[in-house]
Formats: C-alpha cells, sequence, structure tokens
C-alpha cells in the first residue's frame, strides 16, 4: 500500500478509464459494421455466454493498452504528489474547492484526449493539451496561496468551452461521462477528507480495491458495453412458476456477490429453485451484468437492477448518507441502507433472505422459510451473550434522549443483519418502511447515534425480530481473530462483517480459504487481471 494520495488517484484513474474505455467503446462501435461472424472467446470457458466478434476483441486490445497508460501516468504523478497535497490541504477552503474543481477538469481532459488521440482529432488534441498544461500551472500557482487569481479562472472557463467542445465531438458518451464526472469529484474528495486521519491508510485499503479488482471492473464494463443489446438479459426459464427460494444481495463488489452465489448454489439441495435479486449502482451495473452473463449461476435464476431503476426511492437517496466527518463506505453507502425498503424493491413477494455480500453460504438455507416467525418480520441471530453488556441497545443509541428512553429498553440484545430472513407481508402491514423513514428524520435533527444501518435497524425492527439459533449465522471474520475453527466450520453463514474483508490483503490468513474456495482462480477474467489466491 502506497501512503498519501494513491487511494484517490488510482480511484479517480479507474474512472478515468471507465470514461476513456466505456465512451470509446460508444464511438468505435457506432463506427465499426456490427461484426456477425462470431468466434469463440478469449477465455474459451464461456460456455453459452455471450461471445466476441473478432473486432470487438480487437478492441479488448486497445483497452489494455489504455490500462498500461494510466499505470504509467500513475507512476509519472506519484512523485511529486505528496508535497503538492500538502501545500493544497494548507490553503483555505474556498481555494481547495477551486483546486478540486481544476483537479477534476483534468481528469477529463485527460479522458478526452485518450477517446480523441487515436482518432485524428489533431486539433481538439492540441487544444487539450494547451488547456491542461494552462490548468496544470494554475493548480501549482494557486495552491497553498491565499486567494485563487483572477487568471486562473479565466483559464478554468476556457478549458470548460474546450471540454464542451469535447463533448460534442463524442456526443454518444456525454451522458456516461456526466454520471461519472460527479462520482470523481466524490471520490476524490472523500481520499483527501481522509488525508489527516490517522487511520487513512487502513480507510484507504478498506474502500480502494486492489488493482486486480480495478481491472476486473474495468474489463467486464468494456466488455458489457460491447455486447449487443439483445444479448443484455439473462435466459429466463418459462417452465418454473412461482415456489421460488428469493435471495436478495446488494453490493457493488463483483467478486465478493459471486461468491455468495456460488456458495449459495454449492451448498443448496435444490438449486433450481433459488432467484437471486442483485441491487447494485450505476458505476458497477455493466460490469455485476458481465459477470454473470459470463458466468451464470444455473440452473438458479438471477436479476440484476441498478439503484437508479428504482425510480420511486427519495431523489436524495443516493447523498443522503453521507455525513460530515464520516467517509466509511460501510456507513455512508446507499446499498446499504437499501434493507429499509426491502417491500418496495420487491413488491410481488412476501418473503426473502437478505445476504450481505461480505458472507460465505455453507449449507442449505431452504429451512429459514419453514421457521416459525410468529407473526414478527425479521429473523436473525442475536450478538449479545448472557452477561455481555456490550451488545444492549444503549450502546448503540443515546439512551440520555427521552425519545429512546421512553420507548425502547437500554438492555435489548442487538440483533445481527447479514443473513436476514424477512416477511415481507408483516412488514407491509405494519408499515415499517413509515418507521424507518421517520427515524431516518429524527437521526438526522439530532444526533441520536452513531452513523450506519445498524443503530436503525435495531429501532426499526424493535420488537418486531425473532432470534434464530447462532448456528445459522456465525459473525466476526472481518476483525476478531479468535473464531473457533469448529464454530465456523458448522456454521450455515459465516460473515466477514469488519474492515479485514476477504478479498483484501489485510484479510485475517486464517479465514480465507473459506472464501477463497468458491472463486475459481482459472477464470480467464481473474487471470487476465491477475488476480490470485
Ligand atoms: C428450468 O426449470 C425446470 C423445472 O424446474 C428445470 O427442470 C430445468 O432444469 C430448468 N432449466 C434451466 C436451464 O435451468
Ligand atoms: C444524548 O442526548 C442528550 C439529550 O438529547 C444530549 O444532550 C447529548 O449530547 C447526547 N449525547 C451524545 C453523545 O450525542
Ligand atoms: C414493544 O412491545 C411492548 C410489549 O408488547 C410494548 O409495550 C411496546 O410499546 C413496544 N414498543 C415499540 C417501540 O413498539
Ligand atoms: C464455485 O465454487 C466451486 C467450489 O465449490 C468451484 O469449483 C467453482 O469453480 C466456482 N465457480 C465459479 C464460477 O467461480
Amino acid at each position: 500500500m502506497r501512503a498519501g494520495g494513491g487511494g484517490g488517484r488510482e480511484a479517480a484513474l479507474l474512472l478515468l478509464l471507465l470514461i476513456a474505455t466505456a465512451c470509446g467503446f460508444v464511438v468505435l462501435l457506432l463506427n465499426l459494421p456490427d461484426g456477425h461472424s462470431r468466434r469463440p472467446g478469449a477465455g474459451g470457458e464461456r460456455k453459452g455466454g455471450p461471445r466476441l466478434s473478432v473486432k470487438k476483441e480487437r478492441r479488448m486490445e486497445e483497452v489494455v493498452r489504455l490500462h498500461d497508460v494510466a499505470q504509467e501516468l500513475e507512476g509519472q504523478t506519484e512523485e511529486n504528489a505528496p508535497e503538492a497535497d500538502e501545500r493544497i490541504s494548507r490553503s483555505p477552503p474556498s481555494t481547495k474547492k477551486k483546486i478540486w474543481m481544476m483537479q477534476d477538469q483534468l481528469i477529463m481532459a485527460k479522458a478526452y484526449l485518450q477517446l480523441a488521440s487515436p482518432h485524428g482529432h489533431t486539433r481538439l488534441v492540441q487544444e487539450l493539451k494547451l488547456r491542461m498544461k494552462e490548468i496544470e500551472r494554475m493548480i501549482n500557482h494557486a495552491s497553498g496561496s491565499s486567494h485563487v487569481p483572477g487568471s486562473a479562472l479565466q483559464k478554468m472557463r476556457a478549458m470548460d468551452m474546450t471540454l464542451s467542445k469535447a463533448q460534442r465531438t463524442f456526443p454518444r458518451c456525454s451522458l456516461m461521462t456526466a454520471k461519472l464526472r460527479a462520482m470523481t469529484h466524490h471520490s476524490e474528495e472523500l481520499v483527501r477528507a481522509h488525508r489527516s486521519e490517522s487511520s487513512f491508510l487502513e480507510q484507504v485499503a478498506v474502500r480502494t480495491l486492489p488493482k486486480g479488482h480495478h481491472c476486473l471492473a474495468m474489463r467486464l464494463t468494456s466488455e458489457y458495453f460491447m455486447l449487443d443489446s439483445k444479448e443484455h438479459e439473462f435466459p429466463k426459464n418459462m417452465t418454473q412458476i412461482g415456489g421460488f427460494y428469493h435471495y436478495a444481495i446488494f453490493s457493488d463488489n463483483v467478486l465478493a456477490s459471486a461468491v455468495v452465489v456460488n456458495s449459495t448454489i454449492s451448498a443448496s439441495k435444490d438449486p433450481k429453485r433459488i432467484m437471486f435479486h442483485i441491487v447494485t449502482d450505476a458505476l458497477n451495473f455493466p460490469a455485476m451484468m458481465m459477470w454473470f452473463l459470463a458466468n451464470p449461476p444455473s440452473p438458479a435464476t438471477i436479476q440484476i437492477k441498478s439503484l437508479d431503476h428504482l425510480k420511486w426511492l427519495p431523489a436524495d437517496f443516493n447523498s443522503r448518507f453521507r455525513q460530515k466527518g464520516i467517509r466509511d463506505p460501510r456507513y455512508t453507502s446507499a446499498l446499504n441502507h437499501l434493507r429499509f425498503y426491502l417491500p418496495e424493491v420487491f413488491p410481488s413477494l412476501n418473503k426473502l433472505l437478505l445476504l450481505d455480500h461480505d458472507v460465505v453460504v455453507q449449507r442449505d438455507l431452504s429451512e429459514l422459510w419453514e421457521i416459525d416467525m410468529k407473526g414478527k418480520v425479521n429473523g436473525a441471530v442475536e450478538t449479545c451473550t448472557s452477561g455481555d453488556g456490550y451488545h444492549r441497545l444503549e450502546n448503540l443509541v443515546n439512551f440520555s434522549d427521552p425519545s429512546i428512553l421512553n420507548k425502547f429498553d437500554a438492555n435489548t440484545c442487538i440483533c445481527a443483519f447479514g443473513m436476514n430472513i424477512f416477511d415481507l407481508k408483516e412488514w407491509r402491514r405494519r408499515g415499517l418502511t413509515a418507521t424507518y423513514d421517520k427515524w431516518f428524520k429524527v437521526g438526522r435533527r439530532r444526533r441520536l447515534w452513531r452513523a450506519g444501518s445498524l443503530p436503525l435497524g435495531q429501532l426499526v425492527f424493535y420488537n418486531q425480530t425473532v432470534p434464530l439459533d447462532h448456528r445459522w449465522h456465525v459473525l466476526g471474520l472481518g476483525h476478531d481473530r479468535s473464531i473457533g475453527r469448529e464454530e465456523i466450520e458448522r456454521a450455515a453463514v459465516i460473515h466477514y462483517n469488519g474492515k479485514l474483508k476477504p478479498w483484501l490483503e489485510i484479510s485475517i490468513p486464517r479465514y480465507r480459504d473459506y472464501w477463497n474456495s468458491f472463486l475459481n482462480y482459472d477464470n480467464p477474467y481473474l487471470q487476465q487481471c491477475n488476480i490470485h489466491r
């Protein structure tokens, strides 16, 4: 792990590459006659999956080239970065904001430059290069000084005009770009904000996936855009109507989801009755689709949705969980809060098992649909043991506040999330989504609990939880090094909650193989991206 700005630059570079590759392919596809002559994909292993035409395959080489360029860029910018960042961090807020805007402009310009270069848009290329130099100079001037000179604002305006010119030249990708642009600034800002914190490195490791995962997301995304739109759908099994066991996974991580899906099927006695529902965000949707198109979880059925397909969600849903001073995506991610809208996400379902993406399923779970829920909504294991005062409600929410004190028992045991069976009929009957909205608003007005969905979950499902046997769900594999082998191996579901996720280098070695064994490391995508055990 590199120190300093590495994480930010990496995140920015991934986005830059996604812009360049995604837009690049849209452009290239417009220029190419759509090749219908097909031959097996490079990997050769994708039985029944979509295949690439020869021409499209050649485009893959372009992706690899772009990736190499990016790594070079990364190497170059690394050296001077720490001092520059140091100077920027001493600037007043208004200066910082301008500098970040200029940095975003640079990212966009780089993306367009990569798009334009191989296609002979010489004038545009020259103009972009000139503007980039100007902006770089302005960033240098502005960092550390108390205000941004008027000349910088002029240069920013000039850059804006050049960028719109570029956007007009590549109109098909402007939508994609706008989306990615918004995200770029946000992710950069997150990393900058963290710089001063002592736990910075650990936070970066938590948030920033290793290089191989970046490569994987990029490859899958660009391949998805190369498919014909009729290949964008999963085959439907028309012979089966109803009678499914429904599993939901909300995740932005392809490999994590792959392991949950694969382990669930491997452990199931009757996998053809399983239907997976994955919900991801707009940025990761193409990669997630592509992975499961190429590695279909047959004989189970799968559906993948993006947050922006859920039109009924509150307009501010994607941003409402960002809180000042809290940057860990485990707390601020919208996907993490989507669990409070289950009946709305799945209007036609009455019972559903929700799995976090950091679990491995080791036993058949169909019995969970048979347990007596006693009219309650949420089936979950409790995390307190007798005499343990720590996992009690009073340690999650502020009992000095009368609105809490009068309604709840401080001694209530905390229930776990990560593997929960939900009775959505009861949920709807009791209007728990409204209960959630109410507590969410209260929590926004007054700070009655720490960030994240866990405290809210305790209040929403208070009196509505039926405790499950502990063997259903063993927690702690992402932070607790002392869990016994026997306890792990007899568990139906093991959960890597905590920072030390099994797909990160910082994971706990003793627990890694339970996760690794459900990933086929010979898979051509993993091989091409150097992802190994
Ligand atoms: C479709 O469902 C039928 C009936 O359950 C099953 O026998 C068959 O294997 C399924 N086909 C696929 C491709 O999963
Ligand atoms: C807990 O709530 C009380 C009453 O609303 C408030 O005065 C106090 O500052 C809160 N404590 C924390 C740690 O937020
Ligand atoms: C929980 O159940 C108890 C006993 O039925 C009831 O008195 C209490 O009001 C309930 N609390 C909430 C918050 O629903
Ligand atoms: C799923 O897991 C099994 C081991 O249980 C493994 O052999 C297989 O390759 C995995 N499939 C994928 C697509 O990774």
